[in-house]
């Protein structure tokens, strides 16, 4: 891998649900250490992006290269083990587990990072997951799960998460430590592509911001050119 080559590169993805012409040309890197904030309305392909990338919905055409190395059209199981981390939109929890296994379940040894994830840095993030380390995930409440879910894929040492609206219908104060793992986990060394709706929390954690409109990248930018540009945020933001 060159000095400056992405850790992730994206070029002229396309991809379909049936009929439906979903992806119309994405093209993004992600850098080592950046935190990228995918945003976009609602409907703009920015799941089926994270979808494509992680071989979940296979894409029609287009480049995936993480470190230089095709993964497109490798399977999801492949594209995890070569160092990409997927926390979906929806909880993702083994119902009928404890905290603690399903925690177990995530552990994996990852690929060559420097920093290697521990159950007690979970429970600095989230005390609350410890409090419940024997509960079933099941009963736990969607914060909860949503904190579990993040915690599993962390501890399988990943290089890059992409991580899907991880914030949507939490309370508050769960907003803001989510928020402070993902500011955390940068810190630490590990990218992210974070789609958010809560543009506040994008621009907060992000390092650059890009925006999604009709299937492709209709914008790039610093989280403070985003917050400034009112023509953007009228044009591809508003509701
Ligand atoms: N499983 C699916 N089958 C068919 N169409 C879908 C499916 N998932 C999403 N879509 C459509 O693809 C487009 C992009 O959706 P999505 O990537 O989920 O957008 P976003 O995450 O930005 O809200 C939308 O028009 C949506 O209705
Ligand atoms: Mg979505």
């Amino acid at each position: 891998m060159k000095p400056d080559e992405p850790l992730l590169r994206v070029r002229e993805l396309h991809a379909h649900y049936g009929k439906s012409h979903v992806l119309r040309g994405v093209s993004l890197d992600l850098r080592a250490k950046e935190v990228v904030a995918l945003i976009g309305r609602n409907g703009s392909g920015r799941s089926t992006t994270l979808k494509a990338i992680m071989g979940l919905l296979p894409p029609s055409s287009g480049a995936v290269e993480l470190q230089g190395k095709s993964v497109a059209g490798s399977r999801p199981y492949e594209i995890s083990r070569a160092g990409i981390a997927y926390v979906p939109e929806e909880r993702d929890v083994f119902a009928n587990l404890t905290v603690d296994e399903n925690l177990r379940m995530g552990e994996q040894p990852g690929t060559g990072q420097s920093y290697a994830w521990t159950f007690d840095q979970m429970f600095a993030y989230f005390p609350r997951l410890k409090e419940r380390r024997n509960t079933l995930a099941g009963s736990l409440s969607g914060g909860e799960q949503q904190m579990l879910t993040i915690c599993r894929s962390l501890l399988g040492n990943p290089k890059i998460m992409l991580i899907d609206e991880p914030t949507e219908g939490l309370a508050p104060k769960i907003v803001a430590a989510v928020a402070d793992c993902i500011r955390d986990i940068h810190q630490k060394g590990v990218s992210v592509i974070l789609v958010e709706q809560k543009l506040a929390i994008a621009l907060k954690v992000s390092t650059r911001v890009l925006v999604m409109g009709q299937g492709r990248i209709v914008y790039e930018g610093t989280p403070r050119d985003v917050a400034d540009n009112d023509q953007l945020l009228a044009d591809w933001l508003a509701v």
